[in-house]
């Protein structure tokens, strides 16, 4: 499943970045020049390799100008008032993501499903689908009419309106062969009652009491999607809907990249819930290298792995949790295990480490050593990186 878009989202550094084969006609030479096209969607800046003498031909700049959406082969863009045809997809990965059929859909689970959330994620990986930015958030009445704006004229809007500002929700984006269409089927209809006459198997079916109270939000079309993710996640300014860390008796988890890429998240999840954890925060990140030092500061010059953690870590996409423990002695760390995953499995094989570990480093889960640090370390996920 997505092995060759896990590959390359592990292989290359933690940055996102897309890279195209372009073509420029160089008027004063006469002659048709070919360059890679490296682009950076966190900061919308490119970068341009002159593939004949392999030299920089555009240092790494920032470009407002140019948007994701018009990076497709067959298109012609304008790069510091050059005209590029775009010729080429630069390695499988930009191809995967940015293929004509790769789509981007927003999903929300709502507040009766939020405890289904590993389960919900298992069947998004099952159906080939990736989920490529997730947020917890609990949105107030006016986030909540906003969002369903379309439906405000209709008889339920009050109704819905109550019912998805009653809890927290998890937005997230999902990419893949037509998401919009591919998530819509997994959720089945509307009314729960009716999915469980007609689609038994569906999510709506399966975590959804009734009419209103149906487990699950999907965009309806490519529009709507754009517009929603847009809500959730901006593009541009700002940070959407708060997060809903509490920094009180809690502590963190974060599921490691090599764990996000091999599908794993949902079984992590679910298994956290399962042993009777709550998540009350939950929210992907992309770390750069410097964040992953800072963050992981208290294991250099201590433990062997440091430089291997650090390297794990800004590897791909994480996921950080905010984890209250049930009431009683249980703690998240006896749940994770021994660091090593083959020490836990013989000593503790019902830990998350020896269910999802593969070495120290690829541990499936990083979670707080000292007490003391249990706030610090959900404060540098959910205040700072997501400040
Ligand atoms: P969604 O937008 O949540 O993915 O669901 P949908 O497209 O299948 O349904 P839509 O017509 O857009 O309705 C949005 C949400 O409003 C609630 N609803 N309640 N008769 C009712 O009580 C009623 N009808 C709709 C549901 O929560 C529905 O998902
Ligand atoms: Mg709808």
């Amino acid at each position: 499943m997505h092995s060759s878009i896990h590959r390359c989202i592990s292989q290359k550094d933690s940055e996102e970045r897309y890279a195209f084969l372009a073509e420029w006609y160089d008027p004063s030479a006469a002659l048709m020049r070919r360059y890679q096209l490296l682009y950076y969607p966190r900061d919308s800046s490119v970068e341009m390799i002159d593939i004949k003498n392999q030299r920089v031909f555009l240092r790494r700049t920032k470009y407002d100008e140019l948007h994701q959406e018009d990076l497709f082969v067959g298109n012609r863009i304008n790069v510091f008032s050059r005209q590029l045809n775009l010729i080429g997809y630069g390695n499988q990965y930009t191809a995967d993501i940015l293929g004509s059929k790769k789509e981007r859909t927003l999903a929300m689970i709502k507040p009766d499903a939020i405890t289904k959330v590993g389960e919900i994620i298992q069947l998004i990986y099952e159906a080939n689908l990736i989920v490529t930015k997730a947020k917890m958030t609990r949105l107030s009445w006016k986030q909540a009419a906003d969002f369903y704006t379309e439906h405000q004229s209709k008889s339920f809007f009050n109704n819905l309106l109550q019912f998805v500002t009653c809890g927290p929700v998890i937005a997230m984006e999902l990419m893949g062969d037509e998401a919009v269409s591919a998530w819509r089927k997994l959720l089945g209809p509307t009314d729960s009652g009716v999915a469980r006459k007609e689609a038994a198997t569906s999510l709506r079916a399966q975590f959804g009491t009734d009419g209103t109270r149906n487990g699950a939000h999907g965009s309806d079309s490519l529009a709507s999607a754009a517009r929603e993710l847009e809500f959730f996640f901006p593009s541009t300014t700002g940070h959407g809907p708060a997060n809903t860390a509490t920094y009180k008796d809690t502590t963190c988890c974060v599921i490691k990249p090599h764990a996000v890429s091999e599908g794993l998240t949902g079984k992590i999840l679910g298994s956290i819930i399962d042993a009777g954890f709550e998540i009350t925060a939950l929210q992907m990140f992309n770390m750069d290298k410097a964040n992953a030092e800072e963050f992981l500061e208290v294991y250099k010059g201590v433990v062997a792995e440091y430089t291997g953690m650090v390297a794990e870590l800004c590897s791909g996409a994480c996921m950080a949790l905010e984890i209250r423990p049930p009431d009683g002695p249980k703690t998240f760390r006896e749940l994770c295990g021994p660091a090593d995953p083959e020490i836990a499995r013989h000593l503790r094989p019902y830990t998350l480490r020896a269910l999802y570990g593969k070495s120290k480093v690829q541990n499936a889960v990083h979670c707080t050593d000292l007490p003391e640090d249990n706030v610090l370390e959900v404060q540098y996920f959910f205040k700072i990186l997501d400040g």
